[in-house]
This record gives structure tokens, sequence and C-alpha cells, in this order.
């Protein structure tokens, strides 16, 4: 037996001032669209921004369902819908952040495990890294330089 030490690394900024141009403006969009989440059932508001190569931006929030498995994430709402509009355009990043009524978040919240799968689809395909940049409602703002460097081991259409 042989052990195989995995290790990542992530930029943590201060806060959203602190990130570059425009990953700011990006940040900022996914606030925008955070205030449109559909979420009566976990009041958990999230807001997912993506920019493309061309700079189009595409946007979207969680939507739950009375269903509760029904209802999606706030980046896979922006992901698949990039993928379905511009399927032939690469995805350069992607900003996250969340709101809950209960308390101010100030921890960055990772996208969950289904959702760094789904982008990883993307990035995969593209050959290119999508920059992930996550944070709550205020404070600290964390930088993957790849999905992948949030999902090691990651399984892709070459183990099919
Ligand atoms: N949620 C997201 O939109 N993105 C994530 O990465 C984690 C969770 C949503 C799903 C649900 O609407 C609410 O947050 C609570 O889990």
């Amino acid at each position: 037996m042989k052990e195989k030490k995995i290790i990542t690394t992530v930029q943590v900024f201060e806060s959203i001032d602190e990130l570059p141009k425009d990953a700011q403006a990006l940040m900022m969009e996914a606030q925008k669209i955070r205030g449109k989440a559909y979420a009566p059932y976990s009041n958990f508001l999230v807001g997912a921004a993506l920019r493309l190569d061309d700079n189009t931006i595409v946007t979207g929030s969680n939507q739950e369902n009375a269903a509760y498995p029904s209802g999606l994430c706030a980046e896979r709402t922006a992901i698949y819908y990039a993928g379905s509009q511009y399927p032939d355009k690469k995805i350069n990043s992607m900003a996250i952040c969340v709101k809950s009524p209960q308390k101010v978040i100030t921890q960055p919240t990772p996208p969950c495990g289904s959702c760094r799968q789904a982008i990883a689809e993307y990035e995969v395909n593209q050959q290119q890294p999508i920059e992930i940049y996550f944070m709550g409602e205020k404070g600290n703002v964390i930088k993957a330089k790849a999905l992948l460097d949030l999902l090691p081991l990651a399984f892709d259409a070459s183990f099919l």
C-alpha cells in the first residue's frame, strides 16, 4: 500500500473590494441575481454569475420546488443556461454568493458536490480552467484557479 497526498490551493481575498475588477463586477452580478432566488423552503438565497470568453455574463439563482429534490442550485441553473444558449463559448469564470435571513454569513460558501460535478463537465470539455470565486453575504472571498482544484479525483467521461 502506498499513500498518495492530494494537495489543493485556493486564494483568500479579504473582501470583494480586493478582487480584480472583472471578478468584482462578476460577483456583483451574482449578488444582483441572488435577489431573484426562489427559495421559500430553505430561505437560503444563492446567486451565480458566469463570464464567457466573449465577456457575455450569464446568471442564475437557486430555484426550489415543493417536491424538494426537484429544485436546482444557482450554479447549475446558470451553467446549464450557458451550456444550452452558448454551447460554443468557453466559460472563463464563475462567481457565487449566498444570503440568509437568519444570520449574516461571512464564511465563503462553496458550491455543493453536485454543482462541482456539473461545472467539471464543462471545464474538462473546454480544456480550459474555470476560475471559481465564492463568498458568503460579506467578508472573505475564496478563489480556486480551476474547478478541478475543488474536486480532486473527479469522475469524467474518460472513465466511461
Ligand atoms: N444551493 C445552491 O444554490 N448552491 C449550492 O451550491 C448549495 C445549495 C441551494 C439549494 C437550496 O435551494 C438551498 O441552497 C439550500 O440548500
